[in-house]
C-alpha cells in the first residue's frame, strides 16, 4: 500500500519503528531535562539552568516533527506515556540535588546515544527512498552533535 506521499508502507514501517523508538527516548529525556533544570544546585545553576531550558524548548518541537513525520509516512506516532516508558532506552533520574559534573555526564551519554538512534533512522530511511525523513533526521542529528560537543566542552 502507498502513502499520501508516494512512499511505500511496508517500505517504511522500519523507519516509523525507528522514529517512534526516538519519539520515545525523546520524552523520557524532556522529563529528565526538567528534573535538571530544577534540582541544578552549586556555582553552575544559573548557565545550565537556563541552558536545560533552551535544550528541553527544542526538544518539545522535536516531538511535534518527528511525530507529525510518521503520520506523513503513513503510520501512527505512539501517544502513550506508559508506551514511551516501555519503549526509551533513555532512563528516567529522580528528582534529588544533583551537581553539574554528574549531570552534563549522563546529558552527554543520552545525546552519544540518540545519535547512534538517529544515524540508524538516515540509514533505514535511505534504504526505502524516504529522503524526507531522512533528512529531518540529519538535522536532529546535527543539533545533537552540536549539543555533545557543548556538554564535552564542559567536561573538559
Ligand atoms: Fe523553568
Amino acid at each position: 500500500m502507498v502513502s499520501d506521499i508516494g512512499l511505500d508502507k511496508n517500505g517504511t514501517a522500519k523507519t516509523a519503528e525507528g522514529l517512534n523508538q526516538y519519539l520515545a527516548d525523546l520524552h523520557i529525556l524532556y522529563a529528565k531535562l526538567h528534573a535538571y533544570h530544577w534540582n541544578i544546585e552549586g556555582p553552575m545553576f544559573f548557565p545550565l539552568h537556563e541552558k536545560l531550558q533552551e535544550i528541553y524548548e527544542a526538544v518539545a518541537e522535536s516531538i511535534d516533527e518527528i511525530a507529525e513525520r510518521i503520520l506523513m509516512i503513513g503510520h501512527r506516532p505512539l501517544t502513550k506515556l506508559g508506551d514511551y516508558q516501555a519503549h526509551a532506552k533513555i532512563k528516567e533520574v529522580e528528582s534529588r540535588k544533583i551537581g553539574d559534573q554528574d549531570m552534563v555526564g549522563d546529558l552527554l551519554a543520552d545525546h552519544q546515544y540518540l545519535i547512534k538512534t538517529l544515524r540508524g533512522i538516515i540509514e533505514v530511511a535511505g534504504e526505502s527512498n524516504d529522503e524526507g525523513s531522512a533528512d529531518l533526521a540529519i538535522a536532529e542529528l546535527r543539533a545533537h552533535e552540536k549539543t555533545v560537543w557543548m556538554l564535552s566542552a564542559h567536561l573538559g
